[in-house]
């Protein structure tokens, strides 16, 4: 079986598989660690293994590389591209940047690298009221996405400038309404709401919590037994794996098929081809690393 296959290859400690919340249950199932963009962006360099193999979009991947130079960072399917990363290019943060001198800027990771090149520091949807407030400057230029910037603007005191104004992901701005929300939280009235911060703002004003994929994690260990969850749908089947004994309730539509490009044969063949190796510009790397280092650095 493939899954055999993919395990004795492991077997020459050579490999170590990360995978998103979102990946299909069997690429969850088979990563050596899962997780959300932060903690895999951590995890990333705590590997002795040569070759780290990502499972997930490819701003993930090539933050991993970034991150880790003297690694092989390999992907299953290097066309698993997050469309949100791809509506802030370099190009507009410098015009930006021109516009307002004075703001600092903060890019979410699901950007490109040659975005967070541009950046002073990055952010994830764990931690954006965080970076914004450990900055010395009052005006921040923040994108790509104008929910997660809605969201870190209701937390700070600081003026959010989004940028672009509409960036937005597909996944969570169209196929997760408030009407769906309403219709499960009809059928389950017990139901805690974790949204996550991508969603648009009435639903976010209908969640209990609004959390990054590992603070849903944590949250659904605290409380309650039943959640209805408000981000892409696979993050229920790792709910469900982790707790059992509770109900995780998703919106099915919600479906990132980026994402859900890679599949046991890719992971396999990557593997054992080792090619589909990502890579970064050296110049835009060495920028990169600066803005997505000062983010780690803050505990
Ligand atoms: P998390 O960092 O919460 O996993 O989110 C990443 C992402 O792409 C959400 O759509
Ligand atoms: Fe990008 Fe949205 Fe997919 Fe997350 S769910 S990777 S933000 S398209």
């Amino acid at each position: 079986m493939l899954k055999d296959k993919i395990l004795e290859l492991k077997k020459t400690g050579d490999f170590v598989i990360l995978a998103h919340n979102y990946q299909i249950p069997d690429i969850q199932d088979i990563a050596d660690f899962r997780g959300d963009s932060l903690e895999l962006c951590r995890i990333s360099q705590d590997i002795d293994a040569q070759y780290i193999v990502f499972c997930g979009v490819t701003f993930m991947a090539e933050t991993a590389a970034i991150l880790n130079p003297e690694k092989t960072v390999l992907i299953p399917d290097n066309t698993s591209r997050c469309p949100l990363a791809a509506m802030l290019p370099a190009e507009r943060i410098k015009e930006a940047k021109k516009k307002y001198p004075e703001a600092a800027v903060v890019v979410y990771v699901n950007t490109l690298a040659e975005a967070k090149a541009e950046a002073d520091i990055t952010c994830t949807s764990a931690n954006p009221v965080k970076v914004v407030n450990s900055l010395d400057k009052n005006t921040i230029l923040f994108g790509p996405d104008k929910n997660l910037a809605w969201y870190t603007q209701n937390h700070t005191e600081k003026k959010i400038l989004p940028l672009p104004k509409f960036g937005h992901c597909r996944v969570h701005e169209f196929m997760i309404t408030k009407e769906d929300v309403l219709s499960l939280k009809k059928e389950h009235p017990d139901a805690l709401v974790l949204a996550h911060p991508e969603c648009l703002p009435e639903v976010q004003e209908l969640a209990d919590y609004i959390c990054s994929t590992s603070q849903m994690l944590k949250r659904a260990a605290l409380d309650s037994k039943e959640f209805i969850i408000g981000t892409e749908k696979e993050m229920c089947y790792r709910l469900k794996k982790e707790f059992p004994e509770k109900e995780f309730y998703s919106i099915e539509k919600a479906i990132c098929t980026n994402m859900k490009k890679h599949t046991l044969p890719k992971l396999y063949r990557v593997m054992k081809k080792k090619d589909k190796v990502v890579t970064v510009d050296h110049d835009i790397a060495q920028r990169a690393r600066r803005a997505i280092e000062r983010m780690l650095e803050l505990r």
